[in-house]
Formats: structure tokens, sequence, C-alpha cells
């Protein structure tokens, strides 16, 4: 059974609903009944500051509180959506950090993240002020996808900007209705 998981990294106040959820939203709204949905808003998470141990003592001890909650999140997903607004030109910070986690939890051990993260399938929704220059961000994710194994399923942007924005861009809102359908 296909369960996807929406790793929502808008900054916006709890409550108030970006662009890019909303896009988002209307993409997994094209899902069949049967594929679980799992949401996580990354701003609301207490994740730790990333440290690189990679040569000193060389391994992590497994995560605890909210990132052993987005560990395991990631785990049981089959596909993994990043809900991503682009921030200068780049990944939004609470998703950067998420993305340094991985890097601590490829050296958990008997974790096994790589191999397990390989069988995942990497998705993007992103919006912003501008598709062209919203290509950097994108190429990262799909560069972080490649490292990982995991198999690159594409970017759906909209254009964004202040809450409901996005709703005027009819280009993407029917984009989002084929994008996750595809198998
Ligand atoms: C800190 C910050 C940096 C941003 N940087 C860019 C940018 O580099 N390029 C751009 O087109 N829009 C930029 N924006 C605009 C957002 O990408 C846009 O408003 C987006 O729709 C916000 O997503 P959300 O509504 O899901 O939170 C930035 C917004 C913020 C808050």
């Amino acid at each position: 059974m296909k369960h996807y998981l929406f790793l929502n990294a808008s900054t916006r106040e709890p409550g108030h609903v970006g662009n890019t959820e909303t896009l988002a939203r209307r993409a997994a709204q094209a899902l069949p009944a049967e594929a679980a949905q799992t949401w996580l808003a990354l701003v609301e998470l207490q994740l730790p500051a990333f440290v690189d141990r990679r040569h000193t003592a060389g391994s992590y001890p497994m995560p605890e509180g909210d990132a052993k909650r987005v560990l395991d999140a990631l785990l049981d997903a089959t596909d993994v959506v990043l809900v991503s607004p682009v921030y200068w030109f780049s990944v939004p910070s609470p998703l950067k950090l998420c993305l340094d986690q991985w890097s601590a939890w490829l050296r958990v051990p008997g974790l096994d993240f790589k191999a397990r993260m390989a069988q995942k399938r990497l998705w993007v929704v992103a919006t912003s002020g501008d598709r062209a220059k919203a290509q950097p961000m994108l190429d990262s994710y799909r560069l972080c996808a490649e490292f990982m194994g995991m198999e690159w399923k594409g970017a759906l942007w909209g254009k964004g900007g202040a809450p409901d924005a996005v709703l005027a861009d009819a280009e993407a809102l029917a984009a989002a209705a084929g994008f996750l359908a595809v198998a």
C-alpha cells in the first residue's frame, strides 16, 4: 500500500495555510482513497542543531523526540513529498535542517537508513514568485534523491505570494490534479 509523507517546510504561523500546502493538498486530492497520507509541518517540530561528527565520533545515536518522529515517518512512507516554498532561491531552513539530520541518520549503527530510503520515491511541490529562479532549489532536491538512491519523481511548481495566491495559477492547479496520480 502506498503511504505518502508530506513534509511541509513553510514557516507560516500555525493556522495559516501557505500556498505550497494549498497546492500539495490539491495534488493529494487525486490520490486513491487507499493511499495513506501523513502531513508534518516541520516548523512545529523541534529538531536539534546538526553537529558534524563524521570525522570524530563517526556515528550518531538513534534520534529522540521530534527527530525520531520525522525519522519514523520517513521510514514508514513509500513516497516522500517535500512541500517547499523557495526561500532565497534555495531550500527553506526547516527542511534544510531536516536534510542535515539525514547525514546523522546515515550513521546510526544498525539503522540502514540509506538502503531503506533508497526504496522510496521523492516528489517536490514548490511555490515562489518565479519558476525559472526556483530551479536551483529543485535541482538540489533532485541531487539529494540521486545521492540517497531514491527515485526522483519531479516537481510541481505554482506561483505563490500571499496565502491563496496559488489559486490564481490555473496551470499549476491543473498540473496538481495529475501530479501524484502518475504511478
Ligand atoms: C524568507 C523568504 C525568502 C523568499 N525567497 C524567495 C525567493 O528567493 N524567490 C521567490 O520567488 N520567492 C521567494 N519568497 C516568496 C515565497 O517563495 C512565496 O511567497 C511562497 O509562495 C511562500 O510559500 P508558502 O505560502 O507555502 O509559505 C521568499 C519568502 C520568504 C518568507
